[in-house]
């Protein structure tokens, strides 16, 4: 449905999108994870056909990208990074103008079905400009399925609302799945995890990684860290006590405490706290390390040949 080969685009002499290649499949929801300025949002532009790749080609719904732009239009649906706003028109008025822009003939019930989709049924009739950042969000969001496109393409459509409604969009789109296929832009990788079947980890305009979010969690985490704060011992000390615990396979200072690298698939937490004692130390604290999104990306462009 998605077919991606190539695809580059250069701002300048800065390649925002560098040579990336991927598909997706009917039914799929396909997650575009990344920082920002990794590319996402120009990747999604091209597919759209609101910039030309400068090399590289895309199909969508089995039309060129930028030699049958109008074809695929029609069959794409765009929810962008700025939802552009009309606040004085109401939830009803601004989903028609839409789907008479897209060519839709009668769209009174298709309007209200796509409303109702979006739970803004009881909104109908208020003006744009009174809707809360997550009800216009999934406004933008019907007013990218109102035609009833084969693709869905939605760049990071969570960010900046509320816990809440981050629910409500994430089921909405779920719910895409049957019948469309969706490719979802985000930064946060337990969003991609939940929302999508596939996911690929884009880096620098390149895809770093790419699977399931089950294969790609276990290929991801290679190295659990703990953070551990000891008192009455020097760091130097503190670092003999941790190697000589089968399983620790570093141990690097940060700030007051120790980070401490743990052989993949252990948790050594209890043996840690064991030795710490054992040698007469105080442990004042022992947690697992987090890893940012930033963090494994440096792990993976790390390993990277
Ligand atoms: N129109 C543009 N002109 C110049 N540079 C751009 C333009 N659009 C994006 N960029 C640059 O391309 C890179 C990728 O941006 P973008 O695709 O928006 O990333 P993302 O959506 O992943 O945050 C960034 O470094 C950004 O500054
Ligand atoms: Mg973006």
């Amino acid at each position: 449905m998605i077919e991606v080969n190539q695809l580059t685009k250069v701002f300048g002499t800065y390649p925002a999108v560098d040579h990336i290649s991927f598909d997706a499949s009917h039914g799929e929801i396909v997650g575009f994870l990344g920082p920002n300025g990794a590319g996402k949002t120009t990747t999604m532009r091209m597919l759209t056909g609101f910039i030309p790749p400068t090399s590289g080609e895309a199909k969508v719904a089995g039309f060129d990208v930028l030699k049958d732009s109008f074809e695929v239009r029609k069959r794409v649906g765009y929810l962008p990074e700025t939802v552009p706003v009309y606040p004085d028109m109401t939830v009803y008025g601004y989903i028609k103008f839409w789907a008479e822009l897209r060519g839709l003939r009668r769209p009174k019930r298709r309007v209200d079905e796509v409303i109702d989709m979006v739970q803004l049924t009881s909104r109908r009739n208020s003006l744009i400009r009174n809707l809360s950042k997550g009800m216009r969000q999934r406004l933008g969001l019907a007013q990218a399925v109102v035609h009833n496109p084969e693709v869905i393409i939605l760049d990071e459509p969570t960010i900046g609302i509320d816990p809440q409604q981050v629910i409500e969009v994430r089921e909405s789109v779920r719910a895409l799945r049957q019948n469309h296929t969706v490719l979802f832009s985000t930064h946060i990788l337990s969003e991609a995890e939940q929302v999508c079947d596939r996911v690929l980890i884009i880096h620098q305009g390149r895809i770093v990684a790419e699977g399931t979010p089950a294969n790609l969690r276990r290929k991801l985490q290679p190295d659990p860290r703990l953070y551990v704060l000891i008192g009455g011992a020097s760091h130097e000390k503190a670092i003999t006590v941790l190697m000589g615990v089968q399983g620790v396979e570093s141990v690097e200072p940060n700030g007051e405490g120790l980070t401490v690298h743990v052989r993949a698939g252990l948790d050594l937490r209890g043996e840690i706290a064991a030795r710490i004692t054992q040698a007469g130390y105080q442990l004042l604290e022992l947690r697992p390390v987090a890893m940012t999104l930033e963090d494994i990306f440096l792990d993976i462009v790390g390993r990277m040949p």
